[in-house]
């Protein structure tokens, strides 16, 4: 049994915010930046920011409608469900469970929360997959779903620019024939520190630091080397060479990092869905965003081979490889 994407949607909160109106929020509370520095150095032009009383899970359902509309499915057709966040509603109930409510979901399958940051979706997808190949279940939602806004230290402008809040949902549905190809997934521990939000609730308060702090160049050097050779490992194991690699769709982190990857890999430009430009980097959205964005432009067609890479906070890395 394999499991095959038949749904894809997303969720952008509220209007577009531009570089320059950032710039201007940010100049009145003295933090200087500019539409020149964004662009050039991230490629990113505007992100969106959910208003306070959106939440990731709002987010995450309306994501999951579009995608169950396009599958075809009512929400109660679905046997799993998996949302992929750093940025929960809550402590607990997972996110999953606050979806599960939301679509009105009333048959007990299982649903739980995936934190491997700007990986998750891919540690989700590939957990997905597990589930359905092995007779499980026969269908599921994976969700990414991200108010990283929240975590924005809007006083750190190497940060704060960086990153925008949306959702991006796929259904899997079981399938006599793949579907997903192959998957690997890593992490590495010992890098934690280049990337985090070091907080915590004690006793009812914040402890530590709730706010995402990065080392920029060393997240940047690592996620280049790791994109290129999870994207090898999967492509060797699904038996589908790298040429035969119709769309690329890496973490929506920064338009270099894209550019990196692909020219390593050999892959032409034209050939990476970029969605980062449009919504900044939006974690464990990022990637199920740009693919709804590929498929619903029609980019993406029936036959083709996508590669979607997640690389993140934990240090955690992925890859999924799909055929449509
Ligand atoms: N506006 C204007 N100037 C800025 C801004 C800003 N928003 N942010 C930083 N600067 C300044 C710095 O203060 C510094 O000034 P100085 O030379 O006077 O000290 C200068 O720009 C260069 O700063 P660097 O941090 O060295 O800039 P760099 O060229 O490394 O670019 C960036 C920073 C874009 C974050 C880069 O390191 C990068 O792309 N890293 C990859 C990490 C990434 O994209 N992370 C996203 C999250 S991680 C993930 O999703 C996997």
């Amino acid at each position: 049994m394999f499991s095959r994407i038949v749904g894809t949607g997303r969720c952008l909160p509220g209007a577009p915010v531009t570089n320059a109106e950032l710039a201007a929020t940010l100049a009145a509370s003295g933090v200087e930046t500019s539409d020149a520095w964004i662009r050039e150095r991230t490629g990113i032009a505007q992100r969106y920011i959910a208003p306070d009383e959106i939440s990731s899970s709002d987010l995450a359902a309306d994501a999951a409608r579009a995608a169950l509309q396009m599958a075809g499915m009512a929400p109660n057709d679905i046997g799993l469900i998996i949302v992929a966040t750093s940025t929960p509603d809550m402590i607990f109930p997972s996110t999953a469970c606050l979806v599960q409510k939301k679509l009105g979901i009333t048959s007990d399958c299982p649903a739980f929360d995936v934190q491997a940051v700007c990986s998750g979706f891919v540690y989700g997808l590939a957990t997905a997959d597990l589930y359905i190949a092995s007779g499980k279940v026969k269908s599921a939602l994976v969700i990414g779903a991200e108010t990283f806004s929240r975590i924005m230290d809007w006083k750190d402008r190497g940060t704060c620019v960086l990153f925008g809040d949306g959702a991006g949902a796929v259904v899997l549905k079981a399938d006599a024939s793949p579907g997903i190809l192959g998957h690997r997934l890593h992490a590495r521990g010992e890098h934690e520190h280049i990337l985090r939000t070091a907080g915590a609730v004690v006793s009812g308060v914040a402890r530590g630091h709730p706010f995402l702090t990065m080392d920029g160049q060393a997240v940047f050097k690592l996620a280049v080397q790791v994109l290129d050779s999870v994207a090898r490992e999967v492509a060797l194991e699904a038996g589908v060479a790298i040429e035969a690699i119709d769309w690329l769709i890496p973490h929506q982190a920064n338009v270099r990092i894209l550019q990196a990857t692909a020219k390593r890999l050999g892959i032409a430009e034209d050939r990476v869905i970029m969605t980062v430009d449009q919504h900044a980097n939006t974690s464990a959205a990022s990637v199920p965003l740009a693919l709804d964005v590929g498929v619903r432009d029609g980019r993406i067609q029936s036959g083709q081979h996508v590669m979607m890479q997640g690389v993140g906070g934990g240090f955690t890395w992925g890859a999924v490889l799909a055929k449509f």
